[in-house]
């Protein structure tokens, strides 16, 4: 694992830019695993912007996202569709064929959790895996719990997640009790992970994960695992560190 730390936020995202750059550029038709949520979306301004300089070509890329919340549609301006679409893929030249991203209108959630690890295995694995982490240790929508949920499953939301989501949303009451996630297996198949984390608020789970105990209640502590995992955190997120 290498853990690099950076300055701040901005200096974060440009260095996990660079790493997601030379991942596209070393391999034009690469796949890529994306998050959401707010730590990445410095990293997603900057590959706009050396895209918009000719820097960068996403013709070829091809996305899967890591998650989505169960009932809500597309348009809606906190599903994580509208969040990719707005915060990156609007941005670049990635066709929009090539993304995808769990349908959180499908209710059949077995029917749907099927689809999605068919996806994945269809576009031949993830290349590079980019990761948030959770206030409580979780991966994509992968809370803590009992196991390891190997595929992609359908989540009910923790009250801490839910918390820290309401952010977004009207209410805490408006936020959806559920979401797909794409499991830990998956995750860990990744060929590369790269994880983004900032803010002092997350350096004693970011501690938790990469120093503590493998255990299901920290689900990032399973990175600790995978043989090829960049970390990429500010000085406050690695100040337990
Ligand atoms: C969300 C997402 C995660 C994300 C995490 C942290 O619930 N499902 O993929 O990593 O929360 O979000 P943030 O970066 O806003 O702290």
């Amino acid at each position: 694992m290498r853990i690099y730390k950076a300055k701040d936020y901005q200096d974060m995202s440009r260095k996990a830019a660079n790493i997601l750059s030379a991942q596209v550029i070393m391999k034009p038709n690469c796949v890529l695993g994306l998050a959401t949520g707010s730590t990445p979306i410095g990293v997603y301004k900057q590959l706009i912007e050396w895209y918009r300089k000719g820097d960068l070509d996403f013709s070829e890329v091809k996305s899967v996202n890591l998650d989505e919340y169960k009932g809500l549609p597309k348009d809606h301006d906190q599903s994580y569709y509208y969040f990719m679409y707005t915060n990156f893929f609007k941005d670049i030249n990635i066709d929009m064929a090539n993304t995808n991203i769990p349908n959180g209108m499908e209710m059949d959630s077995e029917k749907e959790c099927e689809r999605y690890n068919h996806v994945i295995e269809k576009v031949g694995g993830i290349d590079m895996q980019l990761l948030g982490l959770g206030h409580n240790g979780h991966i994509g929508f992968n809370e803590p719990g009992e196991v390891f949920e190997k595929m992609t499953h359908c989540v009910n939301l923790t009250e801490s997640t839910i918390e820290a989501n309401k952010r977004f949303f009207a209410s805490a009451d408006d936020v959806p009790r559920q979401a797909y996630t794409m499991g830990i297996k998956t995750i860990m198949q990744a060929k590369k992970i790269l994880l983004v984390v900032s803010g002092v608020d997350k350096a004693q789970i970011l501690r938790d994960s990469l120093f503590g105990a493998v255990t299901s209640n920290v689900p990032a502590s399973i990175l600790q695992m995978h043989n090829d995992v960049t970390v990429v955190a500010d000085e406050a997120a690695l100040s337990l560190i």
